[in-house]
């Protein structure tokens, strides 16, 4: 092989691009998107406006920022047909795996948005796949509980209609807390982007083929469900509800996480980047006491969560690692308490990064970037003789 192959399993060590998207420091805990801080924009910014600045590059003005959601409200409706291609799913599916299935199929009814090849088409394309994506999201929760599909309606919100989409009942509008609408934008905002994470760089990678903005998203969908990744919202609601069946004994669980032998790991916990906290966590956890307190729910969970950090944090296996929560420890308490089911965890986490996935994709097109191919160290057979069959 000519030249060096460095080995570097995970590209724990490696830079796969230049971008001017997301910056985020590991040692201070800092992540700002396009530069404005998050705890700013989860403040004081709303997620559509949110994803405009993360796709776009700057934040929209008033004028622009409507235009941007009448856009979207354009491509809104989803193909009927793709209701039959949800129907040849179980209710039992997995929503992450159906939502991959169907932004894939979006290809075959959007074939125009497959390679935005000039600035109107990519246009079109980001608000195509904004408006749609929310709604098939909402169709694979529809799907596992035998409701009929509903439309987006295009006279309200882009968050109030994931509501809306979920649980509107056929007897009229569903009318949602204000409190849940607020804490699903601060969310939303807090998931839009993290630089080249693993399913962001699965939408690079498979975009650098020139595959289509669907297909790449659909790639992305299937490298977020592992639990590793954005899996672990739901993974971490069912090791709390275990600790929970089990008495509460925390320390039990904190002994098998740290047990060599045992595969399990305290879910929510660790981050490749973020060595001292995680600044998302952090947010999370206050919404989490505020939308509880708010909405009057007094979940035991919670308690087991904080009881598992305050452990930790003197643990000397979890401190000498540099172990804390991350952005997936307390998300799925909020989840839980605003109704949505422990399945759809992960879905959300989609509907939140669905603006970052689009952007990095936009630039790595943009910037013509070489289609993504590594080498690798081969450490297999040297050159052997064809043996005869007898032999
Ligand atoms: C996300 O990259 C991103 O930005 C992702 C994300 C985003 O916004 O896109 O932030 C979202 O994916 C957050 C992470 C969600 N995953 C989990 O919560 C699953 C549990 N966490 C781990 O599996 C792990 O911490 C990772 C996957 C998050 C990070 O893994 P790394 O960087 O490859 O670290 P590692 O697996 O090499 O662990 C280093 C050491 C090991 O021990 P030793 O071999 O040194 O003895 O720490 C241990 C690990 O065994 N360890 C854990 C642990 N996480 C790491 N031990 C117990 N419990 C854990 N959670």
């Amino acid at each position: 092989i000519s030249g060096v192959i460095t080995l570097d399993p995970g590209y724990k060590n490696s830079g796969a691009c230049k971008s001017e998207i997301t910056f985020l420091d590991g040692e201070l805990g800092i992540l700002r998107y396009r530069g404005y801080s998050i705890e700013e924009l989860a403040e004081k910014s709303h997620f559509l406006e949110v994803s405009y600045l993360i796709i776009f590059g700057e934040l929209p003005s008033a004028e622009r920022l409507v235009q941007f959601e009448n856009d979207i409200r354009k491509f809104t409706l989803v193909s009927e047909e793709m209701k039959i291609i949800l129907d040849g799913f179980p209710r039992t599916a997995h929503p992450m795996g159906v939502l991959s299935a169907l932004t894939s199929a979006l290809t075959a009814f959007n074939p125009k948005s497959v390679n935005a090849e000039n600035e109107k088409e990519m246009y079109d394309a980001v608000c195509k796949t904004m408006a749609k994506f929310l709604v098939i999201a909402t169709w694979t929760y529809r799907k596992s509980m035998g409701y009929p599909l509903n439309y987006y309606d295009n006279t309200i919100g882009y968050v109030e209609n994931f509501m809306d989409l979920m649980f509107k009942l056929p007897t009229g509008p569903y009318a949602a807390n204000p409190v849940v609408i607020d804490a699903l934008d601060k969310l939303f905002i807090l998931h839009a982007d993290h630089e080249q994470n693993c399913s962001t760089s699965t939408v690079r990678m498979v975009g650098s083929s020139h595959a289509g903005l669907f297909a790449s998203i659909s790639a992305g969908v299937s490298a977020l469900w592992g639990p590793l990744h954005g899996g672990a919202n739901q993974a971490v609601l069912e090791m709390l509800e275990e600790i929970h069946k089990s008495g509460g004994d925390a320390d039990k669980y904190m002994a098998k996480a740290k047990d060599k032998n045992d595969p399990f790991r305290l879910m929510g916990f660790g981050h490749r980047v973020y060595k001292n906290f995680d600044p998302r966590a952090r947010i999370i956890k206050k919404a989490a006491d505020e939308v509880l307190n708010t909405l009057g729910v007094d979940d035991p969970i919670l308690a087991i969560a904080k009881k598992l950090e305050e452990a930790a944090l003197v643990d000397e296996y979890f401190v000498s690692r540099k172990l804390y929560p991350n952005v997936d420890f307390y998300s799925g308490i909020i989840y839980r308490a605003l109704g949505i089911p422990t399945d759809m965890f992960t879905v959300m986490f989609a509907i939140g990064r669905l603006p970052g996935w689009i952007a990095q994709w936009k630039e790595m097109r943009e910037n013509k970037e070489p289609i993504g191919r590594p080498r690798q160290i081969y450490t297999g057979h040297p050159l052997r003789e064809y043996p005869k069959i007898v032999s």
